[in-house]
Order: C-alpha cells, then structure tokens, then sequence
C-alpha cells in the first residue's frame, strides 16, 4: 500500500471509531453501506460482543449480513418508525453547508430512506470527501428504473447532466439492491443542490438521487492521526 492509500484506510478507522463512540445502550441504529460504514460495524459488533444493547436496520444486505454475522439484532426496515442515529459514509461533503454526494457504492436509495427516518445523521469520511467545489470531480448517482432508462437518461441529459449507466467489472449493468439501475450523472460545480435535487426527482423514471440535501448530518472527518467534527 502506499502512504496516500494507507492514510485515506486510517481516516476511515479514525472517524469510524469516533462515531461508533457515541452509540449508547437502547439505541436502534441505522448501519450504513460502504467501506468507512463497514468499518463502523465491525466495530459496533465488538461492542455488541462486551454487552452494548441496541437494534439496528441495514442501508443495503451487505450491511445487514455482515450486522447479523456479527451478533447485531437487525431488524427488517418496516418493523421501524424511527431510528435514533445512523452511521454511514458519503463520497462528498460540502464544508458549508453539509450537503452529501453519497451513491458510488450503490445504495443511495436504502440509505436516504433511513436517514430520512434518522433523529441523527453521522456521516463519517476521511479528509479527501470534504469539497468546497460540489460536483466537480464526483458525480450524482441516480437511481432509476431499468424499464425505460434510456429516456430518463435523455431527460437528465437536458438537465445539463452527462448520465452514464453503471456497469460492473464485466460490463453488465450495475443492478442496485432494489433491482434497479444508477445513472452517473456529472453535472459539474452544483450551486443550487436543494434545485438540483427537486429537478433531478421530478424526471419520470428517477427513483432517487444521490444528492442528500438539508438532512443536517454531524460530519466526522478522519485523518491518520485523529478525528474531528466538521
Ligand atoms: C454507498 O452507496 C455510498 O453512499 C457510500 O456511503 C459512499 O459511497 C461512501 O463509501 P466509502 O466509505 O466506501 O467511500
């Protein structure tokens, strides 16, 4: 490994362990999807395992494998009203305003669902998610139908977007969880995000978009040395 990707793997540890810190007894806790959220179950399983007691939902059945693998009660989402914090990862934060790309690992949809139920949103990332510039170098994951997405992916197209279907390592097209597909939109520098985000779920086809807006998450930003909150 080099020191860069060595360091970005401490950051994700760092802010992991920082927020898995502040899970408390009696809690239903959203697990997150993604390598840092991996992370954090792992750890919140050894605390489980030294008599933590809590319950928790899953973002996507890779979280809820690995939750139920390591002794954590995971219930099925709609036994759920409310969750008291979710822990899960982001591909960028903007400093100001706390608005998340999430979506590259594919379960945008599972995860803004929880986290729209979620009285706490704790976003864990190393130092390289922060942006002042969102949307410049990441895209918008989409999540959209596969009956009709060439013309969804044409209307996102006269949004000003540049949509790409996802495919796997063989080509197919990536399938999320929910049996669907995602539209990698590059839209460039995003100044309105709350608009973008309107317009983007308004396209007949669009399940859901992967801009997470006004959910004011806590931010827990990991370095190879520490953690803080943003
Ligand atoms: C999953 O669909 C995503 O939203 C993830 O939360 C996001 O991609 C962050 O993943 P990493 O922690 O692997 O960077």
């Amino acid at each position: 490994m080099t020191k860069t990707t060595d360091n970005v793997e401490l950051g994700k540890e760092m802010s992991a362990k920082l927020a898995v810190e502040l899970i408390e007894d009696g809690m239903i806790v959203g697990l997150g999807t993604g390598s840092t959220a991996k992370i954090a179950i792992d750890l919140l399983g050894q605390r489980v395992a030294q008599g933590l007691r809590i319950k928790a939902v899953a973002t996507s059945k890779a979280s809820f494998d690995q939750g139920l693998k390591l002794g954590i009660d995971v219930l099925d989402i709609n036994d759920v009203a409310e969750v008291d914090v979710t822990i899960d990862g982001a591909d960028r934060v903007d400093r100001s305003t706390r608005t998340l790309i999430k979506g590259l690992g594919g379960a945008l949809l599972r995860e803004k669902i929880v986290a729209s139920i979620s009285h706490s949103l704790i976003i864990i990332v190393d130092e390289r998610k922060i942006t002042d510039k969102l949307g410049v170098d990441c895209p918008i994951p989409v999540e959209v139908t596969q009956f009709g997405y060439v013309t969804t992916k044409a209307k996102l197209r006269d949004l000003g977007g540049e949509p790409v279907l996802r495919r796997t390592a063989n080509e197919a097209p990536f399938v999320t969880d929910g049996g669907n597909y995602i539209l990698d939109c590059q839209f460039g520098l995003i100044k309105d995000p709350a608009g973008m985000e309107a317009s983007i779920n308004q396209v007949i086809g669009v399940i859901e978009s992967g801009l997470f807006v006004g959910m004011d998450p806590r931010v827990i930003v990991g370095t190879a040395t520490t953690a803080f909150e943003l």
